[in-house]
């Protein structure tokens, strides 16, 4: 069985053929300049009845019923986000089409992040299941729902690799490794665009942020970042590279400054990596109001100085909620401040995917198809089998879990679920989702609940108020964003003490404790990783019941747990789990399915470790590597890559297919993996690589494969990774270029980054 899953992948690079190139030039041929600025400018629309700007931005009246739709109707708009309604799709196309002599349709984007109306597991609880299987049918299931709506592209997927939980951001990605951003990049553009643009049911994939977002400086979210160019081409660049490799259609920019340039008017980004070295053929998007941003960074004199860097370094749309800087570029063309050969390169692009995806044949979607898709229950299938596979088993002593829903019934047991956010459906399906169906939505304790029927008694206490931000989110002005309030006859040390009882009285209390979904997300960083609010202090006082604790942790990020992890038995991380999370839950809990998720990220122990990475070099004395702070150990509560199952697993006769090969050889690992225990087990074994010596230092041990795999009570399998060049070239700082060291290199297979067995060999030449 062959572990490296980037081996695995198929190009579905969109094809650029004859026909379609003729007509975009005929087009362009026939189009004014203020035709060609029309097609590089989206829209934010929420709607014809809503003004979303609150008046915050200058000039925000125009994105009104008159100002988008007026722009849309006379060809001045080629592109609108965040519509959902199949019908007002298609009058607002119809508007499109009646206002435009060329036929040119508009196209249809949304943040079709983890779902549309079935909502998957976050983002990093997906990638958590170090399944790109999983990820990519999840993937595929958002974009058949958005398809069926009349979106045409996700703003997905977010592939920045986060290394600070500080950052909100962190739980749209997929954590702190290059190598499993990769694959999960890979998962998600299949997922997104099947075959390639045009592909039925399907979305154009629009990874992001381009480049380096996740490094915002103390993790607050929008700030600067600084990274050296071996970080930039050995850890934040390569889950794009994979996913432009894979063929995604689209990139977006950034809002930061990278060393001290704005991502989104950023040469050396744009022009000279994505398109001259990658040559990336699809079009660029920038962040919402980012091209008009290059003004508010200091770089950009005006709106037009704005429109005309943008323009030349190739953001082939501006995403703008009101007076874009593209509607100067007319002006600017006659002025002489920009070519029309610029011009045209963007709007060449945005044709391109315009005709690629058949909107000119196919513009309007069907209305009546749209709800069956929305409701088809296979949707709901894969989104639970997600949240299942997604979790992970982060304590688990003595066996607690799995729970046995069948003695518990016998012995006529109760089960007291507490917090709450046990029972919060909008919680359970996080943040980044805007037409969800919250009927639907099954919570932890209504998942409990149908999982054991009547014989149980489940009961439910909420124990404390909702904790609240302290600065409010953009995101809190969407209806039920921020968590209600019980009010005033919520009487808090009253109800702690109810939980407390209904604990003392169970045979187990399961514990639902984490952030609030408006505590993560955009917009969402924070100082500390503190549980907010009173969570600790009701965990302690269950906990000290003596009933048996199982803690949920709903989360995006790693939170302290350093009181949890040596006194609470059994952690389980549920992430927020989706649409069907609960039935997930209960399904875990009960041992109807095994825990197999992995940590996408080192889980510090407090704030003060952040950022905290496994894949750091070798420096001195590191012996004392754990040591560095006098006041608290340097390594992390729970290492990268770790996760338990109800089964131990074992490792043995790791071996090699020879010990010494040239400088373009290959060697292939492999080693048994067992399951020794009772139950199935569902593991993921991590092949990682550490370069000796070299022309540079190299970090202690990266990851280079990974096998997702299932295993019967007392079953063993034996994976195989291959160790090529592919595994071993890094960019050099030295040389300022690739390199494949002549060096010893040690192979470490196990369970997680910690993993101990070993084996090296030795790579000769250079
Ligand atoms: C976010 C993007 C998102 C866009 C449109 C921005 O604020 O940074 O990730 O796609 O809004 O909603």
């Amino acid at each position: 069985m062959a572990g490296n899953s980037l081996a695995q992948v198929t190009p579905t690079v969109p094809g650029t053929d004859a026909a379609i190139e003729a007509r975009i030039e005929e087009l362009l041929t026939a189009m004014t300049p203020a035709e060609k600025a029309g097609q590089l400018t989206q829209y934010f629309y929420f709607g014809s009845d809503v003004d979303p700007s609150g008046g915050d931005l200058a000039g925000a009246s125009e994105n009104t019923a008159g100002g988008v739709e007026g722009a849309l109707a006379r060809g001045e708009a080629g592109s609108l986000l965040f519509m959902t309604d199949p019908a007002e799709i298609n009058r607002l196309q119809r508007l499109t089409l009646d206002g435009n002599r060329h036929g040119i349709p508009a196209i249809f984007g949304f943040d079709v992040i983890h779902g549309l109306r079935t909502i998957l597991p976050v983002p990093i609880a997906m990638a958590a299941s170090w399944d790109p299987e999983t990820i990519e049918h999840g993937q595929t299931v958002a974009a058949r729902e958005a398809r069926a709506v009349g979106i045409h592209w996700a703003f997905a997927p977010m592939v920045d690799i986060a290394r600070d939980p500080r950052w909100g951001r962190i739980i749209e990605g997929a954590g702190e490794d290059p190598y499993l951003g990769a694959a999960v990049a890979v998962a998600q553009v299949r997922g997104f665009q099947g075959a390639g643009l045009g592909t039925p049911d399907r979305i154009i994939a629009g990874p992001k942020h381009f480049a380096g977002y996740g490094a915002a400086i103390g993790g607050r979210d929008y700030d600067e970042v600084s990274l050296s160019d071996a970080d930039l081409w050995n850890v934040y660049l390569p889950p794009f590279k994979a996913a432009v490799d894979a063929g995604a259609g689209n990139i977006m920019t950034a809002y930061m400054d990278l060393n001290g340039i704005p991502a989104s008017g950023n040469a050396w980004l744009f022009t000279h990596v994505l398109r001259e070295v990658w040559g990336f053929e699809g079009f660029v998007v920038s962040d919402a109001n980012a091209v008009r941003n290059l003004m508010t960074h200091g770089f950009a004199g005006d709106l037009t100085d704005a429109g005309v860097r943008a323009v030349n370094v190739g953001i082939d749309l501006e995403m703008a909620m009101a007076d874009p800087a593209y509607g100067y570029l007319p002006a600017a063309l006659e002025a002489g401040q920009v070519s029309e050969s610029a011009i045209d390169a963007c709007v060449r692009r945005v044709l391109r995917a315009k005709l690629q995806l058949g909107l000119f044949d196919n513009p309007y979607v069907d209305e009546d198809r749209a709800a069956e898709v929305l409701a088809d229950p296979a949707h709901r299938e894969i989104a639970r089998v997600a949240a299942e596979r997604s979790a992970v088993l982060l304590r688990n002593q003595a066996d607690l879990l799995p729970l046995s829903a069948e003695s518990l019934s016998a012995a006529s047991g109760s089960i007291a679920v507490i917090g709450p956010l046990a029972d919060s459906r909008r919680d359970t399906i996080g943040p980044w989702v805007f037409d969800f169906d919250l009927d639907e939505t099954v919570t932890v304790l209504e998942g409990i609940r149908q999982r054991v029927g009547t014989t149980v008694t489940v009961g439910y206490a909420p124990g404390i108020r909702p904790a609240q931000r302290h600065f409010a989110s953009m995101f809190d002005m969407f209806p039920g964003n921020a968590p209600a309030d019980p009010g005033p006859d919520f009487d808090e040390d009253a109800e702690l003490q109810r939980a407390v009882e209904l604990a003392r009285a169970a045979d187990v209390a399961v514990v639902v404790l984490g952030e609030w979904q408006n505590m993560i997300g955009e917009a969402a960083s924070r100082s500390s990783l503190e549980l907010p609010g009173r969570q600790l202090e009701l965990l302690q006082a269950v906990s000290a019941t003596g009933t048996p604790v199982v803690l949920l942790v709903m989360n995006g990020r790693p939170l302290d747990l350093r009181w949890a992890a040596e006194n609470v038995p059994a952690i389980l991380d549920i992430w927020y789990p989706g649409t069907h999370g609960g039935h997930a839950v209960a399904n875990l809990l009960f041992g109807d399915v095994a825990p197999g998720g992995k940590l996408p990220f080192s889980w510090p122990r407090t704030v003060g470790q952040v950022p905290m990475i496994y894949s750091h070099t070798i420096s001195h004395e590191p012996a004392n590597q754990a040591k560095r702070y006098w006041d608290e150990e340097s390594t992390p509560l729970f290492p990268f890559g770790f996760g338990l199952s109800y089964a131990p697993v074992e490792y043995s006769n790791l071996a090699l297919d020879c010990d010494s090969v040239g400088p373009e050889g290959s060697v292939t690992v492999s080693v048994e993996v067992a399951n020794v225990g009772v139950w199935p087990a569902d593991e993921v074994v991590q092949l990682y690589l550490h370069q000796r010596h070299g022309t540079a230092s190299r970090p202690v041990r990266e990851l280079k494969g990974f096998r997702r795999i299932s295993l019967a009570a007392g079953e063993s399998q034996t994976v195989e990774f291959s160790v090529g060049p592919d595994e071993r070239r890094y960019w050099n700082a030295a040389v300022r270029d690739w390199v494949l060291d002549a060096s010893v290199f040690d192979a470490y297979v196990g369970s997680d980054s910690a993993a101990a067995l070993t084996a090296s060999f030795e790579v000769t030449g250079s």
